[in-house]
């Protein structure tokens, strides 16, 4: 029994008198329709999972702020990415977490034939031929104050951080990795690698470059995982985007494709949609989207409060990613996501 009786609503106009005959509600009335009208889909077929690496032996250390995501030394990686390629995952991103006492002003780190990303590269190639190995070509894991870049007079000077980046990344093509991920945001560093790959015999090893990444507050929790956090002293706003400008994303995507980049990424993903479909009709390469380390947590701690339902959130913000044109998307969220598309 209703309290109030409906009314005449005070507008003169009736629903069919606003619409016509259109209902678009007409389409979702059941799932078979739902199912047959859907544009976009995720498949395992998008998925890049990003691991953390530590030395060590039989290392499965957790990320305080990452629930569910660990630190795996080399062995425990091989068998992480074995599992990860039984699920269909197509690639995998490596980042390492070095000792403090192996990190210097200058990163000289990445010269290391034997650091513990080529050492991970090595081994996992070595047990898991199939699935693609990205590495991070980028400073910031092995400089003593946690910037992407050589540091001299409090300023991250360019050329020399390029050169020492690229001869890092034919170290890491040499272990065996598929593709190289510069994430550090340096002028020309995509064609200097290219032409340092090309001159070193590695034509068929590809570029992914962080083509746009944000300076951006949602790097928080991968600062704490590879343990740059407490390190770093000032901003990195003077190489990374303003989160504020998109014609420089541009620009900035449009010179890594001259510099002869494969593929392109955005990083962060959810507050940066637009980007990835800016970019996607503008040149229309493989374009992917990276949900970071906060992206990751915040739906992590919601759903741990009860909040929201973490699965039906991971689920709509990497679908939201194809909706906006990126041809996948890295995520920590991939072998739960693998594992329940497989469900
Ligand atoms: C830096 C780098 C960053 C991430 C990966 N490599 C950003 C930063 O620390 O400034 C972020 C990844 C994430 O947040 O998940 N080269």
């Amino acid at each position: 029994m209703n309290r109030f009786a409906p009314t005449k609503a005070a507008g003169t106009r009736t629903v069919d008198e606003v619409t016509g005959s259109r209902r678009l509600r007409r389409m979702r009335k059941a799932a078979w329709s739902r199912r047959l009208v859907q544009e976009n889909h995720l498949t395992v077929d998008d998925l890049i999972w990003p691991i953390f690496l530590v030395d060590g032996e039989n290392v499965r250390e957790p990320i305080a702020a990452m629930p569910g995501v660990f630190r795996f030394s080399v062995d425990v990686a091989v068998r992480e990415v074995e599992r990860a390629a039984k699920l269909g995952i197509p690639a995998i991103a490596t980042f390492p977490n070095v000792d403090l006492s192996l990190r210097d002003v200058t990163g000289s780190l990445i010269l290391d034939p034997d650091n513990l990303t080529n050492r991970a590269t090595r081994a996992i190639k070595e047990a898991v031929p199939e699935i693609g190995v990205i590495t991070d070509a980028a400073l910031d894991p092995f400089t003593s104050h946690g910037h992407d870049g050589v540091l001299r007079n409090g300023i991250i000077v360019n050329d020399e951080t390029v050169e020492q980046v690229a001869a890092g990344a034919v170290l890491q093509a040499a272990a065996g990795a598929d593709i190289i991920a510069p994430s550090d945001m340096m002028d020309g560093r995509i064609g200097v690698i290219r032409s340092a790959l090309d001159d070193n015999g590695f034509q068929d090893v590809a570029i992914m470059s962080y083509a746009t990444k944000f300076d951006s507050a949602f790097y928080g929790p991968y600062r704490d995982a590879i343990g740059t956090a407490g390190l770093l002293k000032g901003d990195k706003k003077t190489y990374y985007i303003n989160a504020a400008n998109s014609a420089e994303a541009l620009r900035e995507t449009e010179q890594d494709i001259l510099e002869g980049t494969d593929m392109v990424m955005v990083k962060p993903g959810m507050p940066y949609l637009d980007i990835i479909r800016l970019l996607k009709d503008t040149f229309a390469l493989p374009t992917f989207a990276y949900q970071v380390s906060g992206e990751y947590s915040m739906i992590m701690a919601a759903a741990a409060n009860g909040w929201i339902d973490g699965e039906r959130a991971m689920m709509e913000s990497l679908l939201a990613f194809k909706r906006a044109g990126a041809d996948g998307i890295l995520t920590y969220f991939a072998p739960s996501v693998a594992e329940k598309l497989k469900g």
